[in-house]
């Protein structure tokens, strides 16, 4: 199996490197060889080339069999010209490869249930949300879009927009997602407000007709935020376009006390996956060894499951992970106050001793 890795920027290269150790040692195990290419995404990329996605990185991406990305941005680009930002890097690649569908799985672990956010009666049946958000579509890439002025004053905006072959072939992600999971999804709108919404909403109804079995939800996202915190239980696979899904992606993974150890995978109808932590690149922490590398370890695990069908690797990986957070260790974004946290090496390297 072919790898490219785009480690990117801030805590990128460090949480990465510590990931590729796992899948080595887990291919080791298995009688699997994993080989890897790596390229610039990013801050990284735009230092070396002058842009965020250069176009050999398209390339190595779309001849890997499965990507591995780290994280994009950071300070040091945040006052150069938006065209060329780092996160352009990351939409780009996602467009490129047509990845319309990203799956953000938000468990709260038991080993972790003092790290959650919400009163222990509120999360007493546990956490188990699947956000699926679109991901090439919506705002994000809507035309047209302006930043500006008109009228003497600054002036900008952009386009939401979904067609519906869009909005169908994520629905089908969601709801055969749901088929493994607990048969429920959730479909999050604005369609008291919004045109788009009632257009996604009336084609996520139609295509539930192809799967009778499961049972179809509506929510608006205000609503869905507020339901997020106050009864997360109550979900179990949510499908939202891309703009709604970045926000509550993010919600789902901090009421889990750890956005630090959420991975997700990024797919399109065929051809390679792209599999990254949810959290973003931590400048601040950066390349001091204090970063959480379980959320890159577990997708590398969404990596195997996903896109190699490799599941028995996969849940090794799983368990390894649960068993190291089982015997105490703890990186400092899910320690307890006042207890010892260790780094990302040494986090690593008990999850290594655990596979
Ligand atoms: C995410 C991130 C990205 C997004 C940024 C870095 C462009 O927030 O993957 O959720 O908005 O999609
Ligand atoms: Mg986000």
């Amino acid at each position: 199996m072919k790898i490219c890795i785009l480690a990117g920027d801030g805590i990128g290269p460090e949480i990465v490197a510590q990931a590729v150790k796992v899948l080595d040692k887990v291919g080791g195990k298995f009688g699997r060889t994993f080989e890897y290419s790596e390229a610039l995404i990013g801050g990284a990329a735009i230092d070396a080339t002058g842009s965020p996605l250069p176009e050999a990185t398209v390339k190595l991406c779309k001849e890997a069999d499965a990507v591995l990305l780290g994280a994009v941005g950071g300070p040091k680009w945040d006052t150069i010209d938006p065209a060329i930002r780092p996160e352009k890097g990351l939409l780009g690649i996602r467009k490129e490869m047509g990845l319309f569908a990203n799956l953000r799985p938000a468990v709260l672990l038991p080993q972790l249930k003092d790290a959650c956010y919400l009163r222990p009666d509120i999360v007493e049946n546990g956490l188990d949300v699947m956000v699926v958000r679109e991901l090439t579509g919506g705002i994000y890439f809507g035309e047209p879009r302006f930043e500006g002025e008109k009228d003497g004053e600054r002036y900008g905006y952009n386009t939401m927009v979904y067609a519906e072959h869009e909005i169908r072939r994520i629905a089908k992600v969601a709801f055969e997602a749901a088929r493994k999971r607990d048969g429920r999804v959730c479909s999050v709108d604005k369609a008291n407000v919004l045109d788009v919404s009632r257009v996604w909403r009336e084609v996520v109804i139609d295509e539930h007709k192809n799967y009778p079995d499961v049972e179809l939800s509506h929510m608006y996202v205000d609503n869905a935020a507020m339901q997020l915190v106050r009864d997360p239980g109550q979900f179990d696979v949510m499908v939202t376009g891309n703009l709604f899904g970045d926000i509550l992606s993010d919600a789902a993974a901090a009421i889990t006390g750890s956005i630090g150890m959420l991975p997700s995978a990024s797919l399109g109808s065929d051809g390679p996956g792209l599999y990254e932590p949810i959290h973003g690149s931590a400048p601040d922490i950066a390349g001091k060894d204090m970063a959480n590398p379980l959320a890159t370890i577990l997708s590398i695990s969404m990596m195997l499951r996903h896109s190699f069908d490799m599941t028995e690797e996969a849940d090794c990986i799983d368990q390894a992970v649960e068993k190291t957070l089982e015997q105490g260790h703890r990186t400092g974004d899910i320690v307890e106050p006042g207890a010892r946290s260790i780094g990302c090496k040494a986090m690593a390297q008990a999850v290594l001793d655990n596979i």
